[in-house]
């Protein structure tokens, strides 16, 4: 779908952006026809239309409507909640921003196609005094690029007011029976067809208008909607998109991802597809999609809030890099008891089932996938059962056979990837007992599936996963000692030397975060490549995935991962002196063989850089660079030879001036196929 800006409004829309990195990625004006530019972080190309010679052509992103949705009501002016919560939000890529707030006994709709601080502006100009409110940023799926399209739609007669998240697929032939009923239009957005909708159930009885409601739409939503006729309400709705609640003294809240509300409270509500919620300023109440009143169980979040800054750190990415080692440590928090593995305060998966495993499987997406293969290794070292580790979005279509006999793990940072969810629901149809690895408790995930295990690592908001990765290694590697224990396949004295290193391994993470200024040089020798090859072996051979996974997600330099020893089967066609070749060369049981394909691609005149273990003086010889890690056990060298690999995207990424923390097209939860 493609979208022509006048000049005009392309000029102001820049200046409005200010400090926005897309701003600082702009060519200099005039920009040439056909040329590449970013606006708002949209690819735009120039051309002319209507005899404007400059106009811009802005190229929609293509994957799902991201963002988020705020919703407050208490006693606080609610602007400045709504306000501050987009601005947590505003590491979710956004076009359009807006918020709905009661003042004078009228709601106030003010919006803004840009940034959150240029809502502040206006915001302030108006002052709207009212204590309940919604906002929304959100990218538009439907309707243009501009102020009309930002935020929520008001419905025929202004009587709902609705910021939506999400994708209405019925959009259509809704609108045709809408249409058809003598309803009228005054845009394309799917969010005006939800609210016409809501007027048309709507009899007095708005619980009642929204279970119809909810009956109609197809797709994925999170809805929040005001009432101008009932200003002591909000209503929240979700269908297939994240949405939480918050529980507050005198306050509720409402988001479609908890730092939004986290300053307000830490008691939260996770709605499930269908629920319906109402909130007031003396509480939440909820109802299934029936109009039936539902009890359901709260979350306390006991992340620490400035773990959602930046702390002086130039972006969430390194400071995420950084926080490795004491994530790690939380992980192991109240896990380790008398020097063993102990989950039994917090699995349900006793003894019993566990004696009873015949599989387990480990399901999950992108870097979790990268996380899942590592621990495989150790699951398939430590247990005596059948692994299988597969991609969700192959996993959800595959005639896999799974029994009650079946552990299915899926692991999810965020605990919303449709893909993992999808293949969660199938698991569970097909018997098998399910367990979440994810980081955030008031997930889809973490309440769909029957026993959850957090990652604790706190919030991360770098759209590439780094310190959720070694946090998920960390949990799979506890279940796995926890489940071969229990199976009599570890011996005590095994269990005691893993714990030992466990301990000792953010120690090991925070030495090799001190040698971060040798990655940064050698990431301005390497940072002009057009192509980097990554490889490694046995458990390392999943270290050079994420690798590879890291670079071309933050640098948009092509990468590619393969096992050290397949590389003469195709790769090594590729090696020549422009194409760096990394191999993640720990000194383990098949270092012998690493070795020899770093003479391999030597021999082809590559620029070798090995990352290996403190004291191995045979890579300095063979390789070209070396970066160099604290030695560890080999089922535990994915912690510390990882941590170079994402010091070398950062670093890579930073010298391209590319956007580190929120990467072109890539979002940090993918809540659609
Ligand atoms: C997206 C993100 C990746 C992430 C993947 C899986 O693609 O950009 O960084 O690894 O989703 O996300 P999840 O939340 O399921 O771990």
């Amino acid at each position: 779908m493609k979208e022509w800006l006048a000049p005009g409004l392309v000029t102001s829309q820049l200046t409005r952006s200010g400090e926005d990195r897309s701003y600082r990625r702009m060519p200099p004006w005039p920009w040439k026809m056909g040329q590449e530019v970013f606006l708002q972080n949209r690819r735009a190309i120039c051309g002319t239309k209507g005899g404007q010679s400059s106009c811009v052509c802005c190229v929609r992103r293509d994957e799902a409507v991201v963002c988020g949705i705020v919703g407050y009501i208490g006693y606080r002016n609610a602007c400045s909640v709504l306000l501050d919560g987009l601005k947590r939000l505003e590491y979710r890529v956004y076009d359009s921003v807006g918020i709905a707030v009661n003042n004078s006994k009228k709601i106030e709709i003010i919006k803004e196609a840009s940034m959150v601080s240029d809502l502040e502006r206006i915001v302030k100009e108006i002052a709207p005094s009212g204590t309940q409110g919604i906002g929304n940023a959100r990218w538009a799926n439907h309707g243009g690029f501009s102020v009309v399209k930002a935020h929520s739609c008001p419905s025929r007669d202004k009587h709902f007011i609705l910021a939506h998240n999400g994708i209405i697929e019925n959009c259509s032939e809704l609108k045709e029976t809408l249409l058809a009923e003598g309803f009228n239009f005054t845009s394309e957005r799917d969010t005006e067809v939800i609210a016409q909708l809501l007027m048309k159930f709507y009899d007095g009885d708005v619980l009642k208008a929204l279970t119809s409601l909810q009956g109609q739409l197809k797709g994925s939503y999170a809805l929040a909607i005001v009432d101008e006729e009932d200003m002591d309400h909000i209503y929240c709705m979700r269908g297939g998109f994240p949405m939480v609640l918050g529980m507050g003294e005198g306050e509720s809240l409402c988001a479609t991802d908890t730092l939004a509300i986290l300053p307000y409270t830490k008691n939260v509500i996770s709605m499930d597809d269908g629920d319906i919620a109402e909130l007031s300023s003396q509480g939440i109440k909820l109802y299934d999609a029936k109009g039936s009143p539902l009890q359901k169980k709260n979350f306390f979040i006991d992340w620490d809030l400035s773990s959602a800054e930046k702390r002086g750190y130039p972006h969430f990415m390194l400071k995420e890099i950084h926080e490795q080692g004491g994530a790690f440590r939380s992980t192991l928090e109240g896990r380790l008891i008398n020097g063993g593995v102990d989950f039994s305060g917090e699995l349900a998966l006793n003894e019993e089932v566990i004696k009873r495993l015949r599989a387990i499987h480990l399901v999950a997406c992108g870097t979790s996938y990268y996380a899942s293969l590592i621990a495989e290794r150790a699951f398939e070292r430590w247990c005596d059962l059948d692994i299988k580790v597969d991609v969700a979005s192959e996993y959800r279509y595959r005639n896999i056979r799974l029994s009650p006999n079946t552990l299915a793990v899926f692991v999810s940072q965020s605990g919303e990837t449709a893909d993992t969810l999808a293949a969660q629901r199938r698991a569970r149809e097909l018997g098998a007992y399910s367990l979440a690895v994810t980081n955030a408790q008031e997930s889809t995930l973490a309440s769909c599936c029957d026993d959850v295990l957090l990652l604790k690592a706190g919030p991360e908001i770098g759209v590439a996963a780094t310190k959720t990765f070694t946090g998920q290694i960390a949990v799979l590697y506890l279940l796995a000692i926890y489940i071969a224990k229990m199976r009599g396949t570890l011996t005590p004295r095994m269990e005691k030397e893993l714990i030992d290193e466990l301990i000792r391994l953010p120690y090991k993470i925070e030495a090799t975060l001190e040698r971060e200024h040798v990655v940064e040089e050698l990431a301005s020798n390497f940072s002009g490549s057009q192509s980097f090859l990554f490889f490694g072996r046995g458990i390392s051979y999943p270290v050079a995935l994420e690798g590879a996974l890291k670079l071309k997600e933050v640098s948009y330099i092509h990468a590619e991962a393969f096992a050290a020893g397949e590389m003469k089967h195709g790769p090594i066609a590729l090696i020549d002196s422009n194409v760096p070749v990394l191999i993640v060369a720990p000194k383990d049981s098949l270092h012998e063989k690493t070795l020899s394909s770093i003479k391999e691609a030597k021999a082809r005149r590559a620029p070798v850089i090995a990352v290996g273990f403190d004291g191995d003086e045979q890579l300095a010889n063979d390789a070209s660079h070396v970066l160099y890690v604290p030695p560890t056990r080999e089922e535990f060298s994915p912690f510390v030879t990882v941590v170079p690999l994402q010091l070398l995207a950062y670093y890579m990424a930073k010298k391209r001036g590319c956007e580190i923390d929120s990467p072109r097209h890539l979002t940090k939860s993918v809540t659609e196929e």
